[in-house]
């Protein structure tokens, strides 16, 4: 085991670390609209069944290996195995996480974008006066090159920022800076949306459930969002979970992490469909749902343009703090396999992740 590797300085700086890998776009982004389409809280209800018996093993699992090896996914097959088959398990992960952040960037990018949009007022003007209209602008900014590669720079500089700065000065900072935040203005949220007319119908559609839309397609959904809202199977909690001492127990933590990410998953959801209800909207708008819909009926609220740029900064703060976890796993692969220096490791790989995300870019606009 390498005794000169970096640690969390505490128990609670690793959880709210994987807290915030866990809490991103997955929370706030997909969750809801994966929600609004397949019945509600019939979703939610196989949802948690699959966090429950698959989701919180397989985290279990994912820090152990990484605690005990004190490595990076590849390297951490390699300790405890001397079959090759497992270093390309590991290998997997590492090229996992890099496909992930190719696409993960560009939204990320759209969360900075449309932050700036609502602080400099733009969801106030004709652009933003019905979702099909916002829907609209989206698509025109979307096909501008200069405008998503503008933000998906921007947000990949940020997390290229705080990677270079280490475990404890860069990771660990950020989590404990934004995660406090990133909650706050949640609960602004959803203080908010519980007091609009109709919020009732919002928080019913997520706690009732619809069992009709649920069929095997549901299942693989749920059991899919459930790895990918956890950060599983591609190392980043391995890798987070190698920073961790050998003192500190594991089970609390993975608990309160996946407690933490699906209270999140759920708040989010109360935070937005209380306005897409009270506004007479419908919920099942698809991956638009937070892009197109939002923004006009959230500056249509009382009080509406600190609303709708406080959403976007959360899920700014959600995008780069998961962001800086799905970097980690690759940049912890080339410090401890490759022998690279961190800073080398961090530009190589996020230069990578931007060439990537060129053909992301055309796939997402083509689907969206
Ligand atoms: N859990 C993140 C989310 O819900 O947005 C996404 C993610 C982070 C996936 C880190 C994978 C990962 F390694």
């Amino acid at each position: 085991m390498e005794n000169n590797r970096e640690q969390w300085s505490s128990k609670a700086s690793f959880i709210l670390a994987a807290a915030g890998s866990a809490v991103g776009l997955g929370n706030i982004w997909k969750f809801p609209y994966i929600a609004g389409e397949n019945g509600g809280a019939a979703f939610l209800f196989i949802y948690l069944i699959c966090i429950v018996l698959i989701g919180l093993p397989i985290l279990n699992i994912e820090i152990l290996l990484g605690r005990t090896t004190k490595k990076n996914p590849v390297g951490a097959f390699k300790t405890l195995t001397n079959n090759p088959f497992w270093k390309y398990v590991g290998a997997l992960g590492v090229l996992a996480s890099f496909t992930i952040l190719s696409f993960y960037s560009v939204v990320g990018g759209w969360s900075l974008a449309y932050t700036y949009e609502a602080l400099v007022g733009t969801f106030n003007t004709p652009a933003f006066a019905n979702p099909s209209t916002a829907g609209d602008f989206f698509n025109l900014r979307n096909s501008s090159p200069l405008w998503v590669l503008g933000y998906h720079t921007l947000f990949l500089s940020i997390v290229v920022f705080i990677l270079l700065s280490g475990v404890r000065a860069g990771l660990e900072k950020a989590s404990k800076f934004l995660m406090p935040i990133l909650l706050f203005i949640l609960m602004i949220l959803v203080v908010q949306g519980l007091i609009l007319p109709d919020a009732n119908k919002g928080v019913s559609f997520l706690f009732q459930p619809d069992w009709s839309k649920i069929n095997g397609q549901t299942f693989l959904l749920a059991l899919g969002h459930a790895f990918f809202t956890l950060s599983l199977g591609m190392g980043a909690m391995m890798t987070y979970g190698s920073y961790l001492s050998d003192k500190d127990d594991i089970v609390n933590a993975s608990y309160l992490v996946a407690f933490l990410d699906t209270v999140i998953a759920i708040l989010a959801g109360v935070a937005i469909f209380t306005v897409v209800f009270s506004s007479g909207y419908d919920p099942t708008a698809g991956p638009g749902l937070v892009f197109h819909v939002l923004p006009p009926l959230l500056s249509n609220l009382v009080g509406g343009y600190i609303f709708a740029f406080l959403f976007f900064l959360l899920l700014s703060i959600a995008a780069v703090t998961s962001g800086i976890s799905i970097l980690e796993v690759s940049v912890a692969y080339l410090v401890d396999e490759r022998k690279m220096s961190r800073k080398k490791a961090v530009l190589m790989m996020a230069g990578l992740v931007y060439l990537g995300s060129y053909s992301m870019c055309i796939v997402i606009q083509c689907s969206f």
